[in-house]
């Protein structure tokens, strides 16, 4: 029963943790890496020659899968296109003509071979595509409008082949920290083979027009056109898109978390990525003056795709969190669930028999315990496990019939963690396996007390209350960036030194 009562003693204490560290951080989470608001850019901040926190690539086998991806879509879509009317006038032999073609619509779309890869010389990637086939079919009507009116009508069926396409997108960084990406003419090329026409009904020199006129219209229209389409499509509306890109991520108007490009994407054989990895102040680009591990170079090509985090990137959220105030909450006996509310009493008889001076001073009081963040946590990751540190302070205080408080001691705590890591659907996991504490009293007004009585008591609580707290929120996880419609499947997550490493495939649901 003491026993049992401490611990809730104990818990209620340690409740300021856990709302430090987790209300406060899971509230923080909700909003991760949804896009909120417009990307806040200053230029005090960038660019900065500091070790990325954050690298990613994407690796052959993942560019084939994103090819696969693409060419789909890329078929559902021109499934869907609608080709506008042809209307137009020619001289042939029953005299001048007005002709339409309309109600064109592709009936078969197929691209039986496609390459997606790297181009370390353009820095970029060339897509190439070839024998490409597309089928339309539509209708076709003529007639004359001179004094004896001739007119006519059928429907045809056109067939495009041996199409190929090459293009090069050359990809780099912009002075925001943005991927950009750019065409030139001479990266795109493109030709139709054979263009072939059948007509359904009509006369013999309609053939002719068709299949001459019109025929070899179309063909070197496309011939001329789709190059400079496409160059200008990716000139225009890609680089627009990439301009509305996130990369960073504000969190709960508090912090932001940046995940800019510190240099342009390198491309040998894969796409390497080196982003910032670090957390700011929101619309404060100071920067965090902890070390940045180095990612040892590691030439893994086995998964699709591989995201290095260095601890850099929870440490400088730390040092945030701690340097603007963040980590800190008072239990109050306002915040406690009302059948815990009678542990924050001066009389309980758990606090009397371990600090008896307390009841002497203050009887019958409600109490209320601040909870202080003294050193910014820190985490420590290394290939033999993650570590994590907590320091803070605990201030008990009597809460006077006047509502004064009365200062009772200050209690400084350190848990130190062993964490395991885990990702798991498309978010980072952790679990804490087994902690220890030192504690010292810094400062009393109640007089001496021995820590030593409280060590035992604060342990329990924290395994009962703080770690199952924090593993619960560690069983949910944070999310990474992802891209829509992706997921991430078999991922294996590995420790270096400074670092963790996932290494994952991709799947992908329209
Ligand atoms: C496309 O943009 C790039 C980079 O801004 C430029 O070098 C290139 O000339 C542009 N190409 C065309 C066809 O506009
Ligand atoms: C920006 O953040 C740094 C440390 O994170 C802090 O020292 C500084 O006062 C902040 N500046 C402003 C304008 O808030
Ligand atoms: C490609 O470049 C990245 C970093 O830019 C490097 O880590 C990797 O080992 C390189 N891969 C090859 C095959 O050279
Ligand atoms: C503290 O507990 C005592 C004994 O249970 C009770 O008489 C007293 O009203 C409590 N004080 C407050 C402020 O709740
Ligand atoms: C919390 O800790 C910080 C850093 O040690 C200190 O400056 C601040 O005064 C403390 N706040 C309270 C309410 O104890
Ligand atoms: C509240 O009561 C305490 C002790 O009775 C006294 O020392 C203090 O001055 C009072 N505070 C106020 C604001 O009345
Ligand atoms: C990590 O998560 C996967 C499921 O995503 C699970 O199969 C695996 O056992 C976990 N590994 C550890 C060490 O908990
Ligand atoms: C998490 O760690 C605790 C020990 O603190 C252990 O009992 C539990 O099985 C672990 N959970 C997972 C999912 O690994
Ligand atoms: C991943 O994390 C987010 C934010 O914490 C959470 O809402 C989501 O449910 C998590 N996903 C899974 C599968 O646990
Ligand atoms: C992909 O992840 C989302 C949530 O992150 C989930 O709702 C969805 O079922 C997943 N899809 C597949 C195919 O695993």
């Amino acid at each position: 029963m003491f026993r049992a009562k401490l611990i809730s003693f104990m818990s209620l204490m340690l409740l300021g943790v856990i709302a430090v560290c987790c209300i406060s951080g899971s509230s923080a989470n909700r909003n991760v890496y949804r896009n909120v608001g417009p990307y806040k850019w200053r230029l005090d901040g960038w660019p900065s020659n500091r070790e990325p926190g954050f690298k990613a690539r994407i690796s052959q086998n993942g560019l084939d899968f994103l090819r696969d991806v693409g060419i789909h879509m890329l078929q559902t879509k021109i499934q869907q296109l609608t080709i506008p009317d042809i209307h137009g006038k020619a001289d042939v032999k029953v005299g001048h003509i007005y002709y339409d073609v309309t109600k064109m619509h592709i009936t078969t779309f197929s691209i039986p071979s496609a390459t997606l890869t790297t181009n370390p010389t353009a820095g970029g990637l060339t897509l190439k595509t070839s024998g490409v086939s597309i089928k339309v079919h539509g209708d076709w009507h003529y007639s004359t409008h001179g004094f004896i009116h001739i007119s006519d009508s059928g429907s045809f069926d056109a067939g495009a082949n041996s199409i190929t396409l090459t293009v090069t997108l050359r990809i780099g960084v912009d002075a925001t920290g943005r991927p950009s990406i750019s065409s030139q003419a001479s990266d795109c090329s493109f030709s139709v083979g054979g263009l072939d026409i059948k007509l359904h009904g009509g006369a013999s020199w309609l053939y002719n027009l068709f299949d001459h006129d019109i025929g070899n219209a179309i063909k070197d229209s496309l011939n001329s056109q789709i190059c400079s389409t496409v160059v200008d499509e990716v000139n225009g509306s890609l680089e627009d898109e990439l301009k509305t890109l996130q990369v960073i991520a504000p969190v709960e108007d508090i912090i932001e978390i940046d995940y800019s490009l510190v240099e342009s994407p390198s491309f040998n054989g894969s796409i390497n990525t080196a982003h910032k990895g670090e957390v700011y102040p929101l619309g404060n680009k100071t920067e965090c003056p902890l070390p940045v591990p180095q990612i040892p170079p590691d030439s893994d090509v086995s998964r699709m795709v591989f995201i290095w985090i260095t601890e850099y990137l929870p440490n400088s959220a730390g040092y945030v969190l701690q340097n603007i105030g963040f980590l800190q909450y008072n239990v109050t006996p306002d915040n406690v669930p009302a059948e815990e509310k009678y542990l924050l009493n001066t009389s309980n008889f758990a606090l009397d028999l371990l600090i008896p001076q307390i009841n002497k001073m203050y009887p019958n009081m409600a109490m209320q315990i601040n909870v202080n963040s003294t050193k910014a946590p820190v985490v420590k990751v290394a290939s033999t496990g993650v570590q994590a540190v907590l320091v803070g302070d605990f201030t008990p205080y009597a809460i006077l019939p006047n509502k004064t408080l009365a200062y009772l001691f200050t209690l400084s705590v350190t848990i130190s963690s062993k964490v395991t890591v885990n990702f798991t659907s498309n978010n980072i996991t952790w679990n804490i396996s087994s902690f220890s504490t030192t504690m010292k009293a810094v400062h009393s007004a109640v007089g001496p007390f021995f820590t030593s009585a409280l060590q035992l008591a604060v342990n329990t609580a924290i395994k009962a209350e703080l770690v199952p707290k924090l593993n619960q929120l560690g069983a949910v996880g944070v999310p990474l960036p992802q891209l829509e419609g992706f997921n991430f499947t078999k991922p294996v997550v590995s420790l270096g030194e400074g670092f963790l490493k996932i290494g994952t495939d991709l799947t992908y649901t329209p």
